[in-house]
């Protein structure tokens, strides 16, 4: 077992540094004592350069941070996730998601007996999964392509989906519907012909609540519309093929226990992509996030940008308190970006106990939000700007456009820029509703181009930083008790909204249950 990261005696140094410098560090002069500032905290790892020169730490904090994440054997942590080792504890497996890029042929990481097999299966199932694609993508007759699933089975294709627009098949349609809400799947399929639709039912478990509803809705809507020839029409995406089987889905492409929900983009959940960009685009996606692996499994810690991005992280909630950090694209394309890394930080690291199950006597996840950087400047960067609390940013911004009309990319760039320069600079104002405090920080991540490489490198240095700084808080990012009691309860309560029966419980969800009974029963 390593040490937490409150558990090294560089904790005791970090607070006392932050006392002593941290909290008083002002940023507009940390730039002008230090002329290496922007050479020292920026850094080009493949596909992605960042500049975490405009955030609230220095040399000091940074060298002492990488101290503390020797202390807790980081390396060591990192080397056991790449190596299959069943590093999710309370599940008793291995996250071997980077298994899912790693080309064939090349020296595995480590021994663990199944890795040289699961590592066959998985490119034999990426070989038969793009095979499917290509064919979907020369069938002149599906337009449409409807992914069913929730989670991780629809936030990273999703987002990865709307990103990559500009590599996209033309005249396809996809559509992504999730939310138990029917009028998410009636909104979609009002749109739909049963001939021209394929339907992709994504699920790790084949389970999922919302998603089995949406999809047999979608098989009654097939049915109903005359639709012929469900094994054409319908596939299913799971780690559970006898389930689908159930289903009378035929096709189907599988993945293992060992991938999780929300790292399985890479993974057949990664088809609607597969089918967006063609074969070669899905390869360029993995490669670059199999880039992304070796550069963390690699660099040294002190340029190893995954863990600096964990050291900050851990920096700014355990010793600034900062609450929550605003994701801003500067691309209306990553869109959906915000929402994806809301899963994969929250639902990985937004835990309260250790892997040993001891609680935890210091902050983990932050919130994670955001929008796309434009349209965030006009709601809520006045809170960035003049409220209270600090609040983390990280801005992404892509320096080549592919529309071609002029000055637009132009003037994003420069707001990118200019927001994280008044973020830091401020003004000073005798008028206090016109002063900006400034010494606000801000990361800034920049993209060469948005392609299927360089977004896969930035998805997967997101998914190692996220682990990172889980392995420094003895956290077990891999697992997520905290969504089961929700779903126990809205199975005890369906039934009871037919019934109006308020039995056992307590006064509020009775008063609630009492005004919204009978409504499963009304006509629509
Ligand atoms: O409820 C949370 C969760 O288990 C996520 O971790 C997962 O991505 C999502 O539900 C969907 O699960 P499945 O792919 O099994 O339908």
């Amino acid at each position: 077992m390593h040490p937490r990261c409150d558990e090294t005696p560089q904790w005791a140094l970090l607070q006392g540094h932050y006392q002593a410098r941290g909290r008083v560090l002002d940023l507009r002069c940390a730039f002008a004592e230090d002329a290496a500032r922007f050479a020292h905290f920026s850094q080009q790892a493949p596909h992605v350069f960042a500049d975490l020169s405009k955030n609230l730490w220095d040399r000091q904090a940074e060298a002492l941070l990488l101290d503390m994440a020797r202390a807790c054997r980081l390396e060591h942590s990192r080397d056991a996730m790449f190596a299959g080792q069943a590093v999710n504890s309370t599940e008793g497996r291995a996250a071997l998601h980077t298994l899912l890029r790693r080309p064939r042929g090349l020296a595995l990481p480590g021994d663990e007996p199944f890795v040289a097999q699961a590592l066959q299966e998985v490119h034999a199932t990426l070989d038969a999964m793009l095979a499917f694609a290509e064919a979907v993508r020369a069938d002149a007759q599906i337009t449409d392509i409807v992914n069913i699933g929730i989670g991780g089975s629809d936030l990273g294709p999703h987002m990865a989906v709307r990103a990559l627009q500009a590599h996209q098949l033309p005249g396809r349609r996809f559509h992504f519907v999730s939310n138990i809400d029917g009028h998410e799947l009636a909104g979609v399929l009002a749109g739909l012909r049963p001939e021209s639709t394929l339907f992709i039912v994504a699920s790790k478990t084949f389970t999922t609540l919302e998603t089995m509803a949406n999809a047999r809705s979608a098989l009654d809507w097939f049915a109903a519309q005359g639709g012929q020839d469900v094994a054409r029409h319908f596939v299913a995406l799971t780690a559970n093929v006898a389930k689908a089987a159930e289903w009378g889905m035929s096709r189907t492409f599988g993945f293992w226990d060992w991938v999780g929900g929300r790292y399985s983009l890479w993974s057949a959940i990664g088809l609607p992509i597969a089918i967006a960009i063609g074969a070669a685009g899905f390869r360029d996606f993995l490669a670059g996030a199999h880039a992304m692996d070796e550069h963390f499994r690699s660099a040294p810690l002190a340029h190893n940008l995954p863990v600096r991005l964990a050291l900050l992280d851990i920096w700014y909630r355990n010793f600034l308190g900062l609450p929550s950090r605003c994701i801003a694209p500067y691309h209306a394309w990553l869109q959906r970006l915000p929402a994806y890394l809301q899963q994969l930080e929250m639902e990985s690291n937004g835990k309260r106990v250790d892997s040993q199950g001891r609680a935890l006597p210091m902050a983990t996840a932050p919130v994670i939000w955001g929008e796309p950087g434009s349209n965030g400047q006009h709601a809520f960067f006045q809170l960035l700007h003049q409220g209270p609390d600090v609040q983390a940013l990280e801005i992404i911004a892509v320096r080549d456009s592919t529309h071609g009309l002029a000055g637009h990319h132009q003037m994003l760039l420069a707001n990118a820029l200019a927001q994280a320069q008044a973020l830091m600079q401020g003004r000073a104002s005798g008028c206090g509703h016109r002063h900006f405090p400034g010494n606000r920080p801000s990361s800034f991540v920049l993209l060469d181009a948005l392609t299927p490489a360089s977004l896969g490198a930035y998805l997967a240095l997101q998914e190692h930083r996220v682990f990172c700084s889980g392995s420094l808080w003895g956290i077990n990012s891999f697992d997520q008790w905290g969504v089961e009691l929700g779903k126990q309860l809205a199975q005890d309560l369906q039934p009871r909204l037919r019934t109006g029966d308020v039995a056992g419980l307590d006064g509020s969800t009775a008063g609630l249950l009492q005004r919204l009974a009978g409504v499963g029963g009304r006509a629509p």
